[in-house]
């Protein structure tokens, strides 16, 4: 049977020990991380969250600690009193390896089956293991480390918020569906049989209602739940820093998120953000990226070729370009090496985003090689070697096609390059950008109207609101991203505070006066009630731990994630419910035949 503390109190932590400690009694507890046998003495590495001490029993310090000792396995729990000394071979790679603790009493408190992962930092182990014995898992060193960051970017977070005047305000789990946009997690009510609550996508409209309430500037780090298909980046239930502020322009929200930022990463990193950060409107991200969150630690940017073949007779540019397309391209350096295979599968890398194929050029040495050659003039395979600014080595990789599809198809393939190619040349890195100006609807051409780019509230500017009814797609938003290394690290914008242009708003988005608001109609009243101007922003705070902690995995940096498909190996959530609650709930399951 595991033993009591029985008044025992701990005194240190194993990881801060030191020769200042040298001669002092003292008392650790945590897990035994490995013992060996050397000489007649029992020597036990023992780690708590700070770190590992070493710990050793002998028959001459004390016989019965160290017969005791002889039954100990890793991962054992345990408490050790006795004396810190010198060590006689000290271990420079420990941070206490100058240190040991000569053992003079032991307590067991529990016992540990032979552990189904190593507890050690690089583990190499099958996914659904670690995430089984998460709290194995989360013993290791480097996963525990990942906690720390976290604690200390919400406390920098909460202390920077605060000094900026901000309020933390909780808003409800259970609430209405909001439209950001994204399939909504639901949960049916027991009040009102046949209703559901939605968990959250955001607190959007919530916190637009404490600026009608006067709060002025609040903030929450907030559990978000959205029902997505998920990626290495994205998870079911993620956490927001969602702020949002009165009286403000886009101006004042970017300046206040970009101190933010730079006390974040100073905080838990030491690292300096120049500011201000830089800033892309939307149109030029996508015209030199191919996308809105680029990633501009390296060039190679992509390069508008309509103008220098619109009067080409090769069909696939002709048609593109009269299809109100463009002919765009990439210009690898030293790509004129790559093989024919090698050219090929970048060509079928494209068709996974719709392009068509893949036009190329080749400038090897004294020869220009090229399958569209023979449909050129020499004047236009000449213009566009010039325009690409390409020089002997180089390989001009081109697409045609609607410009959604040469952005898509072009913008994932710089970022395939660059990989491949090992384009990002310093690994640490941060290069940060707002993105500025984006369009505030998208057209769907398969539903045959308009969405909000960002969400329904976001305020147009000013100049384009007089072509919401004739252009909408013209229309621009006061809407911001920050960027960094190609990543969307948080988004916002300035809303609308005015219920007419609200009214519009939900309008061009095809919703009737009617359905407007019964959707909205909470918003809209409130309106009615001298709302301020305000704006706002989240941040997707997993996202900035995953570049404070140096992961690409946002499994990573939550405690207790969901697997790719919304599943949790630990409690083996979502499950069956007893036929009482669903009677309860008047719900009845449909079985499906497979
Ligand atoms: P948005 O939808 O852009 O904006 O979300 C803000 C930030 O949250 C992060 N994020 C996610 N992180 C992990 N997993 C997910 N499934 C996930 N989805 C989003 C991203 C993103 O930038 N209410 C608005 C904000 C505002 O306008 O103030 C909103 O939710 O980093
Ligand atoms: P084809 O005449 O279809 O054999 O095409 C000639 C070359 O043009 C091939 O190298 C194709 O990969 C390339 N190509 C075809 N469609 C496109 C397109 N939409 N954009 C760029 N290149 C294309």
């Amino acid at each position: 049977m595991g033993e009591a503390l029985q008044g025992l109190k701990r005194t240190k932590m194993c990881g801060e020990l030191r020769e200042e400690h040298i001669g002092q009694i003292i008392t650790v507890m945590g897990w035994v991380q490995r013992k060996r046998n050397l000489g007649g003495l029992e020597f036990v590495d023992l780690r708590d969250r700070t770190g590992i001490l070493q710990v050793v029993f002998g028959d001459e310090i004390n016989s019965e600690a160290f017969q005791k000792a002889d039954t100990i396995r890793s991962e054992y729990c345990i408490a050790v009193t006795g004396e810190i000394v010198r060590r006689e071979s000290p271990n420079s790679n420990m941070s206490t390896g100058m240190v040991e603790l000569k053992a003079n009493t032991l307590k067991i408190f529990s016992e540990s089956e032979t552990p189904p992962i190593y507890i050690k930092e690089n583990l190499d182990a099958a996914e659904n293991i670690r995430l089984k014995y998460r709290y194995l898992d989360l013993r290791r060193p480097d996963m525990q480390k990942i906690y720390m960051i976290r604690h200390k970017a919400a406390k920098a977070i909460r202390d920077y918020l605060d000094k900026n005047g901000f309020l933390e305000v909780e808003t409800p789990m259970l609430t209405k569906s909001t439209p950001e946009g994204a399939r909504d997690y639901i949960v049916p009510s027991r009040n009102y049989p046949g209703m559901f609550y939605a968990l959250p996508q955001s607190p959007q409209l919530l916190k637009q209602l404490l600026m009608v309430s006067g709060f002025d500037r609040y903030f929450q780090i907030v559990k978000c739940f959205r029902d997505e298909d998920l990626r290495a980046n994205r998870q079911p239930e993620f956490t927001q820093v969602d702020l949002e502020m009165s009286f403000v322009e886009a101006d004042d929200v970017i300046a206040l998120n970009e101190g933010l930022i730079a006390h974040v990463f100073k905080e838990v990193l030491g690292v300096e953000v120049k500011l201000p950060i830089k800033r892309m409107p939307f149109k030029e991200a996508m015209e030199k990226y191919g996308s809105d969150k680029p990633d501009l630690r390296f060039g190679m940017e992509i390069t508008d070729l309509t103008e220098v073949v619109k009067t080409s007779d090769f069909k696939v540019f002709a048609d593109a370009i009269g299809n109100s397309g463009s002919v765009r391209a990439l210009c690898l350096k030293g790509g004129a090496s790559l093989g024919r295979k090698d050219i090929d599968r970048l060509g079928e890398f494209v068709k996974t985003f719709k392009a068509k194929g893949l036009a190329w050029i080749q400038l090897k040495e004294g020869e220009v090689k090229s399958p569209i050659a023979k449909f050129l003039k020499e004047e236009e395979l000449q213009g566009i070697i010039n325009t690409m600014n390409a020089e002997t080595g180089d390989l001009i990789l081109i697409v045609a096609d609607k410009n959604s599809v040469v952005f898509q198809s072009l913008g994932q393939l710089r970022l395939d390059l660059a990989k491949k190619f090992e384009l990002i040349k310093d690994k640490n890195e941060f290069n940060f950008t707002w993105i500025t100006e984006f369009p505030l609807l998208e057209y769907d051409e398969e539903e045959g109207r308009y969405f909000a780019a960002h969400h329904p509230f976001t305020m147009p500017m000013d100049e384009d609101i007089q072509y919401l009814d004739s252009d909408p797609g013209r229309v621009r938003a006061k809407a911001y991203d920050l960027v960094l290394n190609g990543e969307e690290l948080g988004g916002g914008s300035i809303r609308i505070h005015d219920t007419k242009l609200q009214e519009k708003m939900l309008e061009v988005l095809g919703f009737t006066q009617e359905s407007a608001w019964e959707s909205f109609g909470f918003l809209l009243e409130a309106f009615k009630f001298g709302p301020p101007p305000h704006g706002g922003l989240a941040f997707g705070l997993d996202r900035m731990i995953m570049f404070l902690a140096g992961t690409d995995n946002i499994k990573d940096v939550i405690a207790f994630p969901k697997n790719q498909n919304a599943f949790c190996y630990l409690t083996q959530a979502p499950n069956v419910v007893d036929e009482k609650q669903l009677d309860d709930l008047r719900i009845g399951v449909i079985k499906k035949e497979d």
